[in-house]
């Protein structure tokens, strides 16, 4: 009998393909299926049919996934660890990028000039104005990197070919992370060290009990004033009361994330993107692979392999 997977949403199609059609069916509804593949979705315990043998998510967080039930089940749940590193890697390059120039504020003072018809004039209002657009270099400056996993890793090495000094730390590093890591990467011993030497500093850990709030009102108290803060990795991570007061307070010069939330939007001291980390053509082609390939594995030979 063919093996039913639940689909639950925005999982390429090029992953999917992958798994031969007479022995799957796959589809957005199955009352008893063999299998959970998702994305964003946010799955209950109780939503999960006692049918399921493994549900895998196609992306490296499985903060939407009810794991500690699905552990007490018996249900292996897999994650694409990697597999969207490279699109996240590119966003955080935008996000110091946008925290070294004025780019944005730039473009949207050029929007205001829209009525000015005439190129000569056009010209003279911008050389008058673009003072107030200069920005810095990252060339030479430092950037912490907290958590050095597969994404935290790609963007130190990005960051090292800007010419950037790159600071890490990991509360958890694997031994196997630490030798993926370019020798140039200095470590911190403290996060509150990383924060106190850092220009730019990215985040790329994963939502755990201990990460929850992670970035608080002590961290804030040691950055300084001109660093910018990205978070590509999850909201959660940061205190939200405690960086607004921070930005009020002029503790930090900008916050980047892809995470936007009521209390942050429309700040100029805030950029948000909607959570796009992951969103190219590659990265979910990459996970849906992965997560297929996992769950074939799975259901055909028992194996359990995250990767
Ligand atoms: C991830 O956890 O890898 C991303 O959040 C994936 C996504 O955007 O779906």
């Amino acid at each position: 009998m063919a093996k039913r997977i639940l689909k639950l949403n925005q999982i390429s199609l090029l992953g999917l393909d992958r798994l031969p059609r007479d022995e799957y069916e796959i589809a957005s509804e199955f009352a008893q299926p063999d299998a959970i593949l998702l994305r964003s979705h946010k799955l209950q315990a109780e939503d999960i049919a006692d049918s399921v043998l493994a549900i895998a998510r196609a992306g490296a967080g499985v903060n939407n996934i009810p794991v500690d039930s699905c552990t007490a089940r018996g249900i292996p749940v897999f994650n694409t660890p990697g597999a969207n590193a490279n699109a996240v890697k590119e966003l955080v390059a935008v996000g110091l990028l946008l925290g070294s120039r004025g780019i944005i504020e730039g473009s949207e003072y050029v929007a205001t000039l829209k009525t000015l018809r005439d190129k000569a004039e056009l010209n003279q209002t911008l050389e008058a104005q673009k003072k107030r657009f200069k920005g810095n270099e990252l060339t030479g400056k430092t950037l912490g990197v907290v958590g050095l996993g597969a994404i935290g890793s790609m963007v130190a090495e990005m960051a090292l070919t800007l010419g950037m000094e790159v600071v890490g730390y990991d509360p958890a590093l694997s031994v196997d992370a630490a030798w993926r890591l370019p020798r140039e990467v200095r470590k911190a011993d403290t996060l509150s060290a990383l924060f106190s030497r850092s220009d730019y500093i990215t985040l790329h850990l994963p939502v755990l009990e201990s990460t929850i709030g992670m970035i608080n009102a002590d961290l804030f108290a040691v950055m300084q004033p001109h660093a910018c803060l990205l978070n590509f990795a999850r909201q959660e991570i940061v205190d939200e009361e405690a960086l607004v007061a921070a930005l009020d307070e002029r503790k930090l010069r900008k916050y980047i994330a892809d995470f936007p939330s009521p209390d942050l939007i429309g700040r100029s001291d805030v950029i948000l993107t909607p959570h796009i980390g992951a969103s190219t053509d590659e990265a979910e082609d990459n996970c849906a692979i992965m997560a297929a390939d996992q769950l074939r594995d799975f259901l055909e030979s028992g194996n359990i392999r995250n990767s």
